[in-house]
């Protein structure tokens, strides 16, 4: 049994330096059960019908945040696993109501890098983002926040 225990100890210990050490950060993480992973998150798709707030508070819940969309790929990989028929709450608003939008991770809104569905955003008292599909398109909306909707969470994947 010595043997064994040994043979076992230095399998783990190869495990570790040949294969998991040099995929720290090449994105080599893993999601939870039942998220989508992308390169660097992963996405958990809720239908609960909430409001913002309570959407928000439910993906922080978990150790997540609801979805911030850097990058056009990233808007891709999103809107392929949503339903047409509904709509769904990202991590977009303008909490001081000045249609000043911000991302609830803190990464600066970059105008260049948005999805807007054409004629949006409007400035009908509307301070929450959600996206959704119109005429097959998908695109971002923003709606009054005491809407309830189904939302997307996401966070940083989990390395070893
Ligand atoms: C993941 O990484 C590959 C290679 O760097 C890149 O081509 C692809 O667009 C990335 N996917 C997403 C969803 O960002
Ligand atoms: C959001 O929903 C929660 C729980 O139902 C409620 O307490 C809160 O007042 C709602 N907020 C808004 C802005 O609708």
């Amino acid at each position: 049994s010595f043997n064994i225990m040994n043979t076992l100890k230095i399998t783990l210990l190869m495990l570790y330096l040949y294969v998991l050490l040099p995929n720290i950060g090449k994105g080599w993480g893993c999601c939870p059960e039942n998220w989508i992973a992308s390169n660097t998150s992963c996405y958990f798709i809720s239908f609960k019908l909430s409001n913002w707030t309570e959407s928000e508070k439910n993906c922080a819940g978990v150790g997540a945040h609801l979805l911030v969309i850097n990058t056009k790929e990233e808007q891709l990989l999103i809107y392929q696993k949503l339903d047409k028929r509904f709509a769904y709450y990202m991590g977009l608003s303008d909490p001081e109501r000045t249609y000043q939008w911000q991302w609830v991770d803190q990464s600066p809104y970059d105008k260049s890098v948005t999805f807007w569905h054409p004629g949006e955003p409007s400035d009908n008292n509307e301070h929450c983002v959600f996206i959704n599909s119109v005429k097959a398109n998908w695109g971002w909306n923003n709606a009054p926040c005491h809407e309830s909707q189904n939302s997307v969470c996401e966070m940083m994947k989990i390395y070893l």
